[in-house]
């Protein structure tokens, strides 16, 4: 018979993927509680810089950080603690998406803060090796990547909890390739694994008063992933008599994102992974581009918070690093203050930014030396925050 030991080989690796699915399984049955940052001290806040801009606009989220976050710092509240040599070329050198002493570090924080780091695909001159990125939010269980978008002047508030650790990426470097002719990849949805985001959709919504949820998928055509995730969906909205809540395929969803007279009818949107994957860049684009959107990873254990942009190589190889936009990573040090509990401080750097990134606008980023660079639009942040009457400024921006 043809193909006799690829078939052989292929049912192997597919059964050793079912096994190490269904042990994942039993352990997200017995996952515990989410952990109580109150009860901590210190916060340990591990700075990862990554690699391409990553370690420069790090660099200036640190400086704002430590800024915002100076007299707990001095109280042995918060530590933070820089971890260095997440790079690609390191990840290369050891064939791995994360180095084992590296995993180490970050597993001896609390929360992360993650400057982007270089993904490699096929054909790439680094070996293709998983992202760090996926890599991370499965080691560390991240099953949340909640995403939020506004556009005040559309009346677009938006926020998006896209599942983190299972759909199409889970087993996304652990495909089949059959043949040179046949490839497969594979895409997988658990019970425990789309309830856990779906309810943390409806809670965040409950708690924050918004009325309505949106599930995205295509259970039409990809039936029994997606199928499930909507079932799920439609189980746990019992739950909540008083949110509406409402599905739509991810192909019409793009559209609608974009259509004026539906859009600000969307306010909690949960999707399976690449689906919220590609919506929330949509999104973020709508915003004013992926440079201006920040991202958090939760998990009940560890948290990590990035920017939802690339490690731009180019910038780096043009010498323009210096000019790189640290907003994106700035919003992320908002939401990771907000996850925390020191919500006071969070509100305070996001009008901050508001002010520098959208209203005043004094300083302005190109991304090249034709506008001004990273550090200067950090220490732009730092002076509005000292401002006392920051709040007053905020608000008058709001009624124009
Ligand atoms: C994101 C990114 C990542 C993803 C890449 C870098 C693997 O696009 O955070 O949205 O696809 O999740
Ligand atoms: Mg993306």
């Amino acid at each position: 018979m043809r193909f006799e030991k690829e078939i052989k080989h292929a049912k192997d690796h597919f059964e050793a993927l079912i096994r190490e699915q269904l042990d994942r399984v039993k352990r997200l049955k017995d996952e515990g509680d989410w952990i109580d940052y109150s009860k901590l001290k210190p916060i340990i806040i591990g700075i990862i810089g990554g690699d391409g801009i990553g370690p420069e606009i790090s660099k200036h989220a640190k400086s704002v950080l430590k800024f915002i976050l100076k007299d707990e710092i001095n109280d042995g509240k918060i530590k933070l603690r820089e971890i260095k040599g997440l790079t690609i070329e390191n990840r290369a050198k050891v064939m791995k998406a994360i180095p084992d002493n590296i995993l180490k570090e970050i597993k001896s924080c609390h929360v992360l803060l993650k400057g982007p780091t270089t993904t490699p695909r096929k054909g790439d001159k680094w070996p293709n090796i998983e992202s760090a990125n996926v890599a991370m939010r499965r080691e560390l269980d991240l099953f949340a990547n909640i995403r939020p978008v506004k556009l005040p002047g559309k009346d677009i508030d938006w926020i998006f909890f896209r599942e983190n650790t299972e759909g199409a990426y889970i087993l996304g470097s652990n495909g089949i390739e059959i043949t040179d002719d046949l490839a497969i990849d594979f895409k997988v949805i658990t019970t425990q694994g789309a309830e856990r985001i779906i309810k943390l959709a409806f809670e965040y919504a409950k708690k924050n008063n918004i009325k309505k949820v949106t599930i995205v998928t295509k259970a039409n055509v990809v039936k029994l992933t997606d199928g499930k995730f909507l079932s799920m969906a439609e189980k746990i909205s019992k739950k909540y008599p008083d949110i509406e809540w409402d599905d739509w395929y991810i192909d019409i969803m793009t559209a609608k994102l974009i259509d004026p007279s539906r859009q600000s009818q969307f306010r909690v949107i949960v999707a399976p992974n690449l689906y919220g994957d590609i919506i929330t860049d949509e999104a973020a684009q709508m915003q004013g581009g992926v440079g201006t959107a920040g991202s958090a990873n939760v998990g009940k254990r560890y948290a990590m918070f990035e920017a939802i942009h690339g490690s731009a190589p180019r910038m780096v190889k043009e010498e323009r690093a210096k000019y790189a936009d640290p907003s994106s990573l700035l919003r992320a040090v908002v939401m990771m203050l907000d996850h925390i509990g020191y919500n006071e401080k969070a509100k305070r750097l996001e009008k901050a930014l508001d002010i520098c990134g959208l209203y005043e606008k004094k300083i302005i980023l190109t991304g090249r030396d034709t506008g001004k660079t990273g550090e200067e639009f950090a220490n732009y942040v730092m002076e509005t925050l000292k401002n006392p009457e920051l709040n007053k400024k905020w608000d008058k921006y709001q009624d124009k």
